[in-house]
């Protein structure tokens, strides 16, 4: 079946030129790199999918936005908008700024963590993951188990399995539950409404908070709106909202800013023990690490990202890249989630065992062939912990705004391409790694077999 193209609703006013760089230039960069794509400089990459996260291309609303900032360190006007768009989209009257989503994280625990707590999520995204662990607690994942299934075809994949979570708050000394929408960690795949008031029921019976991580709000919205319910996805997001008691937030997925979050909440208890810890390592709670213009662009961020011809083109554009993989017989998690397409590259693979890393083989010779730069998600990111990745996949981060459908077939071709010859591929070995989070900095080799040409 063919895929339509999802119309952009937009047109260009502003460009920033892409460098074409020829295979022997990659080949040299990824040298230099130790095959690692987090070392290629960015000019020597052609369409950049490691991350959707800080890449959005503003609107001119925002740029205005930007000029508009009023810089006053304590009452800004900026501040004032900021704060106001965030109750109205969210209805929780407490609303910190913070420089990004992982500071809000890292304010929040720190207050209401104690060390031996157990955090029960969807799935925890890293920094939340690691932030967790940083207070003494324990973060546990309790998604459901079709999240696992590459092919199985549940829309809502990014729900709570209740019974695990319950088990968790019947043994644990659980402080608060988190839920992350779209779930990142697991293939950005949505949250239904059902199971958020699922999960909130179960939470308030017991009187134990219930926060959100809500960097892609409005896309998880969109999908409810589309499968479950539909409102329109403005009332939805408030909906999802009025389940939780709290949410924190990374302004650089849908406030569709390069850089921002906040931590918002209804306990005014809880927001001025945050506020005292902000104004020690962020800053005063009008700012919070922040240029006041950039709470100026998020402000207009967060009302177009709810903009429905904006969701119907965003989610779309990731559907259309999943959608030509798969109709070309390349193994793609499914359905497409809300703002990247995953590979599972074990399938892409299968001569490769997991620990000669087949995502960052397959993320590697992507690179090479196409300069697309795209993000290894299993053996090589979370090999060297307690338990091997039950996946390896490769991500697909698609940048809001930022890319066109001709990108996206430049991108879907050169996968295609690059299936037809997977039997050539070989795995890699690394030669040098950190302690801790060694995908930013490990170098690779190819493993060539005995005997073989390098
Ligand atoms: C689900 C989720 N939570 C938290 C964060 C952290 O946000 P930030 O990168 O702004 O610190 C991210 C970033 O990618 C995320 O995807």
């Amino acid at each position: 079946m063919a895929h339509a193209a999802p119309f952009e609703p937009f047109r260009i006013k502003s460009i920033e030129h892409i460098r074409m760089t020829t295979r022997e230039e990659r080949a040299e960069a990824l040298e230099k790199a130790g095959n690692n794509l987090f070392a290629i400089p960015s000019e020597m990459v052609l369409v950049d999918l490691l991350t959707d996260s800080g890449g959005a291309a503003m609107s001119d609303a925002q740029w205005g936005a930007l000029m508009m900032g009023d810089e006053a360190y304590a009452g800004s006007k900026s501040f004032a908008k900021f704060e106001a768009t965030v109750r109205g989209i969210t209805g929780f009257h407490h609303v910190i700024p913070v420089h990004q989503g992982r500071a809000a994280e890292h304010i929040l625990f720190s207050q209401i963590v104690k060390p031996g707590d157990v955090i029960p999520s969807n799935s925890h995204f890293d920094t939340t993951r690691a932030n967790i662990m940083a207070a003494g607690g324990k973060p546990v994942d309790c998604v459901c188990e079709c999240a696992f299934e590459a092919e199985h075809p549940c829309v809502s994949k990014g729900n709570v399995y209740l019974p695990k979570l319950r088990r968790v708050l019947d043994t644990e000394r659980v402080p608060f539950v988190m839920c992350t929408v779209t779930n990142n960690a697991g293939g950005g795949q949505p949250v239904s409404l059902s199971d958020l008031q699922a999960v909130s029921a179960e939470c308030r019976k017991r009187k134990i908070p219930f926060y959100l991580d809500a960097c892609r709000f409005a896309e998880n919205a969109w999908f409810i709106s589309r499968n479950e319910d539909p409102r329109p996805v403005r009332e939805i997001a408030r909906a999802m909202f009025d389940l939780a008691d709290g949410a924190t937030m990374s302004c650089k997925k849908d406030g569709l800013s390069n850089t921002g979050g906040f931590f918002a909440c209804r306990d005014e208890g809880l927001a001025e023990k945050f506020k005292q810890r902000l104004i020690l390592v962020e800053g005063f709670p009008t700012y919070g690490g922040l240029a006041r213009r950039d709470l100026a662009a998020i402000a207009v961020g967060l009302e177009e990202v709810l903009d429905e011809d904006y969701l119907r083109y965003r989610v779309g554009q990731v559907a259309y890249l999943a959608g030509r993989l798969h109709d070309a017989g390349v193994p793609v998690i499914q359905p497409a989630g809300g703002h990247a397409v995953f590979i599972d590259a074990r399938a892409f693979l299968p001569h490769i065992p997991p620990p000669q890393f087949p995502g960052q083989v397959l993320a590697v010779a992507l690179y090479l062939e196409s300069g697309v730069r795209s993000c290894e998600i299993g053996t090589l990111m979370f090999g060297d912990g307690v338990a091997p990745p039950r996946m390896d996949l490769v991500r697909l981060a698609i940048p809001r705004r930022a890319y066109t459908n001709t990108h996206m077939d430049y991108v879907a071709d050169h996968i295609i391409a690059l299936h037809h010859r997977a039997a050539q591929m070989r795995g890699l070995r690394i030669v040098q790694q950190a302690a801790a989070l060694r995908h930013f900095t490990a170098r690779l080799e190819e493993i060539v077999p005995t005997g073989a040409k390098a």
